[in-house]
């Protein structure tokens, strides 16, 4: 089977600004590949380009084996794209717009559709609310069960996690861990590095409009020498203490942890 995603010698400048200068890149059906590289590098401008919203200058690109610049069309209905920014009705509650989108794609029973979609993205309880209302992360994971409405194949999410709170994030990472196990293919694009570990079968990073680096994990640690060995006394790490506090029952453990590390938790955590 070809790759869902294929990318070769992609172009794209806006007048003078020459953004991609020949992107070649491949994605497995059924993987996460993540798309790393700096603001400005480039990653929304492939992103639009793979999803028909942009045409590129020079190159070809197929999704699902379609031609992004011959088949618009048939791209469009194999793909689903999570932008930068959440595309979710603010007026509607949750389940509106779930059955909104269900409906403008014309699918049967929309309301067992958004239930379904609700209770996946854990939002059951706020169905009823005005999306106005919702935090960050609910809306990123109402923006993604969107997305999910009728099945497309290959996901694309760009920066699905920027802004969201160490808790959003890893519920939003479960969610995309979900989707790849389903079959969906996912192309995300993130700034975020251990994003990128925690989710991705294989990384790119875009660095003056190529990909410099395409690999596993594994592959590109590699590129650097081998790990010293070193004993060094492990300090948690600024996430890891607001997660322990913050997660349910969370704050025990953190005060366990401290009291055996000989740390006043409630003080540290004051200052
Ligand atoms: N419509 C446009 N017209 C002119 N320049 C643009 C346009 N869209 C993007 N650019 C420029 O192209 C470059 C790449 O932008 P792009 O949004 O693709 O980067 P990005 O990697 O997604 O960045 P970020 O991490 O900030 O989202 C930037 O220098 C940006 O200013
Ligand atoms: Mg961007």
């Amino acid at each position: 089977m070809t790759a869902a995603v294929r990318v070769q010698g992609v172009e794209k400048a806006y007048k003078d600004l020459q953004v991609l200068k020949g992107v070649d890149l491949e994605v497995e059906r059924g993987s996460i590949f993540a798309l790393l590289g700096s603001n400005g590098a480039g990653k929304t401008t492939l992103v639009k380009i793979l999803s028909t919203l942009l045409k590129a200058d020079a190159g070809v690109a197929t999704v699902n084996d379609f031609d992004v610049a011959t088949q618009s069309g048939d791209v469009r209905e194999s793909i689903s794209l999570t932008g930068q920014f959440a595309a979710v009705d603010e007026v509607l509650s949750g389940r509106e717009n779930l059955v909104l989108v269900a409906k403008l794609r014309h699918l049967k029973n929309p309301g067992a559709i958004a239930d379904a979609l609700l209770e996946r993205f854990a939002l059951t309880d706020a169905a009823s609310r005005k999306v106005a209302t919702y935090s960050g992360g609910m809306r990123r994971r109402l923006d993604i069960a969107m997305s999910l409405i009728g099945d497309p194949p290959v996901i694309f999410l760009d920066e699905p996690t920027t802004g969201l709170d160490p808790q959003a994030r890893i519920e939003v990472w479960d969610a995309v861990r979900e989707l790849a196990a389903n079959g969906t293919t996912v192309l995300l694009t993130t700034q975020y590095l251990d994003e990128a570990e925690q989710l991705a079968d294989r990384i790119a990073i875009l660095h003056e409009g190529r990909i410099i680096v395409d690999g596993t994990l594994g592959d590109l640690k590699k590129l650097l020498p081998p790990a010293k060995v070193e004993y060094i006394e492990k300090q948690p790490t600024l996430e890891e203490v607001f997660l322990a506090i913050v997660t349910k029952g969370g704050a025990d453990n953190a005060a366990a942890k401290g009291a055996a590390a000989g740390v006043d938790t409630e003080k540290e955590v004051a200052k």
